[in-house]
């Protein structure tokens, strides 16, 4: 007789809204970065993206995702990129354990959702590669580390590897052709800083009009400041970004967040065609946080966006009546998260929490 179960595990994974930007690929294949980023990880009670993979020898067909009930392509060479490095750790625990059955030559069937709008500029692809690539390797019982997890979820999209570490995470571009030092670091644990809170606003959850994917390469393509992003502007601040975090100044940690969230976008624009992620409830919300810093004389609340009009606000917990309360008051009418840091999530604990069922 064969085997006919159906080996089937699940995990969830965080979003990350970064503060130092990725923008930008010197390798479109292996995904690699132009230059460093830097970025928080939020609560996975929160946003977060829940995935099921399965296998078994009695499913027929090619591998399958279902993300939001809705069928997805993943003949795609990014999705293609995950599915084979992880099939081939399995192969390799096969190899070494002949009585180990041979997940690694079953089809994959994986259920995902994200209980936020996919697509939208809130780091969808992040927590949903993160979430794929630790579901698939917990159910092959790979045991592998964060970090070996991070490097196979940045094929599927970049910004994924940071999901896979909670708290502050940097992504170091690295220098190497293949990429083994284009890695995701803790920069420190959210408990760092238990203070911090972030406020996420739904301007529009439709889906953007030019994937992270798109922009970015046509960035690199046809902008004049881009060099001067990559090259001068980012890796000054990621030092000090890693300062004002190590030393919890959060004054410059907003500085920081606001003036690389506007580079971002102002290279966005030098872009040609030039692409327009933000729209006026977005600039309405950047003239919300700019009347709240100079009310109070200081920087209390940042804002920033990646690829779409969704606003993050991060500000401190003894500054959430000032700076949700005003938002509340001008912007109440949208929807949102008012979330902690991703306490829970760091590295191998998730694996450690997610179930391994086998029916
Ligand atoms: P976002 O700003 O949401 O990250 P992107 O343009 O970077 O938007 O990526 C969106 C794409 O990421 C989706 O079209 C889909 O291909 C992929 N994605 C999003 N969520 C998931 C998920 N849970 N599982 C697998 N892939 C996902
Ligand atoms: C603006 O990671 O979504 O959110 O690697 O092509 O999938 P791909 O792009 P993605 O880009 C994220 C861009 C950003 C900034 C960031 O998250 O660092
Ligand atoms: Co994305």
């Amino acid at each position: 007789m064969g085997d006919n179960t159906i080996y089937r595990a699940s995990t969830t994974a965080p979003v990350n809204i970064a503060v130092i930007k990725y923008w930008g690929k010197r390798d479109a294949k292996l995904n690699l970065p132009t230059n460093s980023s830097l970025s928080v990880t939020l609560s996975q009670d929160d946003l977060r993206t829940h995935t099921t993979a399965s296998c078994s020898s009695t499913f027929s067909g090619p591998d399958t995702l279902l993300l939001n009930g809705s069928p997805q392509d993943v003949s795609g060479a990014r999705t293609q990129a995950c599915f084979k490095a992880l099939r081939g750790l399995r192969a390799e625990l096969e190899t070494a354990n002949p009585s180990l059955p041979k997940l690694s030559t079953y089809p994959l069937r994986i259920v995902s959702s994200n209980n936020f709008p996919t697509a939208a500029g809130l780091a969808s692809s992040a927590s949903g590669f993160a979430a794929l690539v630790r579901a698939i390797a917990n159910l092959y019982e790979l045991h592998s580390s964060p970090t070996a997890l991070s490097q196979i979820a940045r094929q599927g999209s970049g910004s994924a590897c940071r999901s896979l570490f909670g708290g502050y995470v940097a992504w170091d571009q690295g220098s190497a052709a293949d990429g083994s030092d284009s890695l995701a670091r803790e920069v420190a644990p959210a408990s760092h800083w238990p203070e911090m809170r972030a406020l996420v606003l739904v301007v529009s959850a439709a889906k953007k009009g030019v994937s992270s994917t798109t922009g970015m390469q046509t960035t690199v393509a046809t902008s004049a400041l881009f060099r001067a992003r990559a090259e001068d502007v980012v890796p000054k601040r990621m030092a000090e970004m890693e300062r004002a975090i190590a030393e919890r100044d959060f004054d410059a940690f907003a500085r920081l967040t606001m003036r690389d969230s506007n580079n971002f976008h102002a290279v966005c624009l030098d872009t040609e065609p030039p692409i327009f992620y933000l729209n006026d409830v977005s600039r309405a919300a950047i003239r919300l946080v700019e009347c709240i810093n100079a009310a109070a004389g200081k920087a209390v609340a940042a804002y920033t966006f990646d690829a779409g009009p969704n606003a993050v606000i991060y500000f401190l917990e003894q500054n959430a009546g000032l700076v949700a309360g005003t938002f509340k008051t001008f912007l109440g009418h949208l929807d949102g998260w008012q979330t902690e840091l991703g306490n829970k999530l760091a590295g191998q604990a998730g694996v450690a929490a997610d179930a391994l069922e086998q029916k």
